[in-house]
């Protein structure tokens, strides 16, 4: 067998390998097995492209693939080692602007060293993924360092609002056309220069008009983008494997883009066209009346003589940590015999499916954790329900006023119950940076400090609940 045809059966396997790994990765339990499916598939795909490069490297080449992969391998571990789940969405974004870059540089690439073999209709197709590739890697990578500023708060979340957005999205939408038309009769390096500059710049913009809330859509767009990028690499290296992941991650993550738009009642061509007919954000509006507060102790009296009790956890319980008390508070009311569940908004927290990961590590019985379309007629007849750090996805602005940046995204009802406890930091916006009325209802009330330390004076409190009381005390309990 021929190095080629080896390496060619190598990239079959591999692409075989990144399939089980997303199957793998679409539920909980095999999701441990779908990572190292993808590793598998990384290593043979990385051995069988090294190996077809060795043909024809040099001794010095060879060095330098050794030095990158060692490099890029250790970066890669450091990272993953030491990033909080929390900043998991960011290390994301931050990682799509790679891919973005590297697709650039591959079409830029391309057209500095044309295969002299190519004319005719070949070299305008070659030609044709040279100018596409450079597009698609430069928005992926200007977007995605927006993303990774909104996401890490280095820059404000708030949707940009230039005069005629659309137009200038539509613009350079225009002018990309026409100069891959210009680039395949005669290329030349000012149109190269030109569209890697207006995709530079469409990309920051795109995402630069996506307010807070869509965020999420935004991570499952770029990747779908680096996903495309990675194709059109694959393209013009004249290599099936890339051809394949790049469609693979490209189509999975615009149908992942597709699911959050509709949990979040978004239109996804809105979406992605940058925000495109969203209502404009309102200003922020200030404290609106009077919140009331309760304490650790009182809380646990009440969940003490309740009968259901609905958690409902967001980023803030992410941020405390505070998964492994929730999981043991939920057990002691199941051991008092009240009826305790979870409902998980469908973009809780700042990653897909964060929530459960959380309350799975906790040991959470998964039968208790409900979506929040399971759970949402439920929160009528429910006693009490503990908001646990969440805030935008618990807000009813989103259903009561038009006029608010996140209308019409489905929320958690939780008003509906008979008593709201908000555990927070202090009366601050969620990540939306929308107020929030639930905090103001006659209802809820405010149970302020670090969810962790709360949630664990609320055991103490349940504890007590239980102790003797001692006799000169008297009986009245
Ligand atoms: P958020 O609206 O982000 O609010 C979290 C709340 O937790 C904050 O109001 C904060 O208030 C509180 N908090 C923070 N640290 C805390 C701590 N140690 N103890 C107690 N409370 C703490 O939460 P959410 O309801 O989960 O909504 C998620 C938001 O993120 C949505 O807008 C969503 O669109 C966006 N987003 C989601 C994703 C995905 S895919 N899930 C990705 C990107 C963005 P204090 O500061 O007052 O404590």
């Amino acid at each position: 067998m021929t190095t080629d045809t080896a390496a060619q059966a190598a990239y079959v396997v591999a692409a075989l390998l990144f399939i089980l790994s997303l199957a793998g990765l679409s539920q909980h339990k095999t999701s441990r097995s779908g990572v190292v499916w993808g590793i598998a598939g990384m290593v043979v795909a990385l051995a069988a492209t090294v190996g077809l490069a060795s043909r024809s490297i040099t001794t010095t080449g060879l060095v330098l693939i050794a030095a990158a992969t060692a490099l890029g391998a250790g970066i890669g571990l450091w990272r993953a080692r030491v990033v909080e789940m929390t900043g998991m969405p960011e290390l994301i974004a931050i990682m799509h602007s790679l891919v973005g870059l590297a697709a650039a540089f591959v079409g830029w690439n391309g057209y500095l060293d044309v295969d002299a073999e190519l004319s005719g209709s070949l070299l305008a197709i070659h030609h044709a993924e040279v100018f596409i590739g450079v597009f698609i890697g430069a928005v992926t990578f200007t977007g995605s360092v927006v993303a990774y500023l909104k996401l890490s708060a280095r820059i404000n979340s708030r949707p940009l609002t230039l005069p005629g957005k659309h137009v200038l999205n539509i613009g350079a939408l225009v002018a990309f056309v026409g100069l891959t038309a210009a680039f395949v009769a005669r290329p030349g390096m000012g149109l190269l220069i030109a569209v890697t500059v207006i995709a530079l710049a469409l990309g920051a913009h795109l995402v630069a008009s996506i307010g807070g809330g869509d965020m999420p859509v935004v991570v499952s767009m770029l990747n779908s983008y680096s996903g495309w990028a990675a194709a059109a690499s694959g393209f013009l290296l004249a290599n099936n494997l890339l051809i394949v992941t790049g469609a693979l991650v490209g189509s999975s993550g615009a149908y992942l883009s597709y699911i959050m738009c509709k949990a979040m009642n978004r239109s996804f061509i809105s979406v992605i066209a940058g925000g495109f007919g969203t209502p404009a954000a309102a200003a922020e509006e200030g404290e609106q009346g009077e919140h009331r507060e309760i304490n650790a102790e009182e809380t646990a009296e009440l969940l003490g003589n309740a009968t259901s009790v609905i958690i409902t956890p967001g980023y803030g319980m992410a941020v405390a940590q505070a998964q492994y008390p929730v999981a043991e508070l939920a057990r002691k009311l199941r051991e008092r015999g009240v009826e305790v569940r979870f409902g998980i908004h469908p973009v809780a927290g700042r990653l897909p499916g964060h929530m459960n990961v959380l309350l799975a590590e906790a040991n959470v019985p998964y039968d208790i954790v409900l979506e929040m379309d399971e759970i949402n007629d439920d929160f009528a007849a429910t006693s009490v329900v503990l908001v646990i750090g969440a805030n935008d996805t618990v807000n009813p602005a989103a259903t009561d006023n038009p006029s608010s940046p996140i209308a019409g995204m489905p929320v958690l009802h939780v008003w509906e119950s008979a008593h709201v406890i908000v555990f927070k930091r202090s009366m601050a916006a969620g990540y939306a940076g929308v107020q929030n009325p639930l905090f103001f209802r006659e209802n809820t009330q405010m149970l302020f400090g670090d969810a962790k330390q709360r949630v664990e004076d609320i055991l103490r409190g349940l504890d007590a609940l239980d102790a003797p009381v001692p006799e000169m005390a008297g009986t009245s309990r």
